[in-house]
């Protein structure tokens, strides 16, 4: 697991030379999701996967809305990103159904406060076990977040419901570029054992 883990990196240089075919790697995301641990199995994480055209299109929705908010000296930089993350093979949406928040809200009174924060903590778990999934099958991917920007047009598009709030996006294709090299912090910084 930790060798796995460890093969998990950010990759922003993303092309469509994969072996793997549309419909494996479809399952692979729905399989990783299904795995992945929830507050009390409410199961509140939803994804929406998206290939070839329909994931160039989701790009094409970040594009025009970047055009509409950003400054013409940080339009060009942010466009050239997006090219990249366009060029790869799919895109996975990941939301959270604020419905499900709210019926374990209204089912256990005394954890209210918690379940919005657990919900949260339940897509980072998705979103891990997709993002390493991804890259032991060698698929690249980078986790983005242009919500709440492009919502209401990602709502529109795919017709998704809307008690499901998006949270994260990531892109995914062929490594096309070595992973940038990774610093850690001293472990003195982060971790205490006692025993
Ligand atoms: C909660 C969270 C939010 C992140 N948001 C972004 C993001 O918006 N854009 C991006 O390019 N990377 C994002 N990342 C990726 C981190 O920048 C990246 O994981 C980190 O720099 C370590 O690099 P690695 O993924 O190669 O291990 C995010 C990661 C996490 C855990």
């Amino acid at each position: 697991m930790l060798e796995q883990l460890t093969k998990r990196r950010t990759q922003y240089a993303l092309g469509r030379n994969i072996g793997a075919g549309e419909e494996a790697i479809d399952e692979w995301i729905r399989e990783a999701i299904r795995q992945s641990p929830t507050a009390f199995n409410s199961q509140g994480s939803r994804a929406i996967i998206l290939f070839g055209e329909q994931s160039q299109a989701f790009w094409e929705i970040v594009r025009n809305e970047l055009k509409e908010i950003l400054p013409a000296e940080m339009l060009e930089q942010s466009l050239a990103k997006v090219d990249r993350f366009a060029a790869g093979v799919g895109t996975v949406l990941f939301f959270e159904d604020q419905r499900t928040v709210h019926d374990l809200q209204q089912q256990w009174a005394i954890f209210a406060d918690h379940f919005p924060a657990w919900s949260e903590q339940s897509s980072g778990m998705a979103q891990l076990a997709v993002w390493a999934t991804l890259a032991n099958a060698g698929i690249g991917a980078s986790l983005q977040h242009y919500n709440p920007l492009i919502d209401v047009k990602v709502q529109q598009m795919w017709d998704v419901p809307e008690n499901w709030k998006l949270r994260a996006q990531m892109p995914f294709g062929s490594n096309e570029a070595p992973f940038n090299e990774k610093s850690f912090m001293p472990d003195e910084m982060r971790f205490r054992t006692y025993r």
